[in-house]
Parts: C-alpha cells; sequence; structure tokens
C-alpha cells in the first residue's frame, strides 16, 4: 500500500463526503439510507462471522502463490490462514454493506474477482439464495479453505473458479450472458483494473454495478478509480472512501458523490 496517497485521500475524503443531507440525486439518497447507512443485522451474520473467527483462530501456514499485486502486510509466500483472513477478507462493516447491496439492487448474476477465504462472497450469496456467484480465485489452497467455508454454510449458489483472473477471461468467461453485478477485488494494479473492466463491458446493462475495492491502495489504483468515474457510459460514481460504485443508468446527469457511511 502507497501510506502517503491513503492518508492524503483519507483526509480529503473526510472532508468532502456526505451524509443523506447533502444527496440530492432520489437514486442516490435512497440507495443511500437502504444499503449505505442501514445497520440492521440478520442472523446469517453470525454464521460468516464465526468462520471467520475460526480462520483467525488457526495456527496454520500454507504456501501461496501471489498472482496479483502483492501484499505489503505478507512479504514472504508462506503465510498463516489467520493473517490471509486478517488482511485480504472484507471487515464485516464493508462485508455486511455489500450482503444490503446484492439485497437492494437484487442482481441474478454477481462476479466476484478474488474470492480469498470466501468471507465477501459469502455475504454476498447469503444476501439472495437466487442469485448466482461467481467467484474467481487463482490460489489452489486457499481456494479450498473457501470451498470447505462455502459447504460448511451449505451455500448452493457459490461456483468458485480455481484459476487466474486471465485464464477464467480466456476459458470460462463467454459462457457468462450478462453481468447485473460485478466486484473487482483482486490485482490492485492500474493495467489489470482497466484491463478486467474492459473484459465485463460488453456484458453490463443499465441496472448493472461494477464495485472497485482499495481505490486509494495506490496512486495507480486511484488513477484507474478516475479514469473509470470519468467514461461516458458511467452516469453515477459513488466514493465510500474502502470502494467505489460504477452505475450505467441512462437518463441520469453524470454525477459523482463521496459518502460517508
Ligand atoms: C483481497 S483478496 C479477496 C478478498 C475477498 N473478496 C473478501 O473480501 O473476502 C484478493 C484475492 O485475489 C486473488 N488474486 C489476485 N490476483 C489474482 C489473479 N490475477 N488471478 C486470480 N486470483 C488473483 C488473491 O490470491 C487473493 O486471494
Amino acid at each position: 500500500m502507497d501510506s502517503v496517497n491513503y492518508i492524503i485521500n483519507f483526509l480529503k475524503h473526510k472532508l468532502k463526503a456526505k451524509n443523506q443531507h447533502g444527496i440530492h440525486s432520489p437514486f442516490v439518497f435512497d440507495l443511500y439510507n437502504n444499503v449505505l447507512a442501514n445497520r440492521i443485522p440478520f442472523y446469517i451474520f453470525d454464521d460468516i462471522e464465526s468462520i471467520r473467527a475460526k480462520l483467525l483462530l488457526s495456527p496454520q501456514n500454507i504456501t501461496i502463490t501471489d498472482l496479483g499485486a502483492g501484499s505489503k502486510k505478507m512479504a514472504s509466500n508462506r503465510r498463516k490462514i489467520a493473517d490471509i483472513t486478517k488482511y485480504t477478507s472484507k471487515k464485516p462493516k464493508i462485508a455486511q454493506l455489500l450482503f444490503r447491496l446484492v439485497n437492494y439492487l437484487k442482481p441474478q448474476t454477481i462476479l466476484e474477482l478474488g474470492t480469498s477465504v470466501g468471507i465477501s462472497s459469502m455475504y454476498m450469496a447469503a444476501s439472495n439464495s437466487r442469485a448466482k456467484v461467481i467467484t474467481v480465485e487463482g490460489d489452489p489452497k486457499i481456494a479450498q479453505i473457501a470451498q470447505i467455508n462455502f459447504d460448511k454454510l451449505k451455500f448452493k449458489n457459490i461456483r468458485l473458479i480455481n484459476k487466474s483472473f486471465e485464464a477464467f477471461f480466456e476459458h470460462d468467461f463467454d459462457k457468462i450472458d450478462r453481468l447485473d453485478f460485478v466486484f473487482i477485488d483482486g490485482n490492485h494494479q492500474y493495467a489489470s483494473t482497466i484491463n478486467y473492466f474492459n473484459k465485463i463491458k460488453p456484458k453490463l446493462h443499465e441496472k448493472s454495478i461494477v464495485i472497485i475495492d482499495d481505490i486509494y491502495w495506490s496512486k495507480e489504483m486511484t488513477k484507474a478509480w478516475k479514469e473509470l468515474c470519468a467514461l461516458l457510459e458511467v452516469t453515477v460514481s459513488i466514493d465510500i472512501f474502502e470502494m467505489g460504485f460504477l452505475f450505467f443508468k441512462p437518463g441520469q446527469v453524470k454525477e459523482h458523490f463521496f459518502l460517508k457511511i
């Protein structure tokens, strides 16, 4: 992580971010109140958090292949499952926000690039059993742990693909008709982020959402985020600091929002 980029943008976000009182768009106002400001818990949160708690206590080490931008917190490829869980999985607040977003937008097909041990996949899949979650993880040992977690909670609507994102786009992507909800949470580099977006673009439609994680992780990621927000087809972009949301609704005046969560 580029700490200077992160801190500068954190302070800028603090100054610019609004709550519901500063939102004039009815679409974003509704989304804010139902998803971003909503804190109502669901029973399934406890089940997923108990899996996270066990992983955080695991003494086991595994040797992984890092296919992404690397980790500043975990330099070696021999990593503790507890550390992988701690440093890569979305924290409860953000994972539960993804649950609410799925509940609110009711997507049928969700694509997640970056499964890790499966915490965010489980939150998204739990939100709507009729939604199909396709999640892609390159490392075989990490993917195995994620699959064990999905099986423990008997998820039937998660399809885990253990391949690099690049191999997934080459061999599996054509079989997907359309994408309603995409969460890009792996390989946080400028060129990869833009490349993945360009690959998924033909399958998006006017009700799709694309979520880009860690938009301030590095200058490169911030550059990618700003370029995506500037695209003509992106009509609404929302920056909650931890991640950014892109919407493609026609008939909207192009607008960018900095929102507090
Ligand atoms: C930040 S973690 C995902 C966290 C997960 N979404 C969650 O919040 O629970 C990113 C994952 O993407 C995987 N990854 C990164 N680059 C990849 C690539 N090019 N192909 C496949 N997997 C990749 C890493 O192995 C890592 O497990």
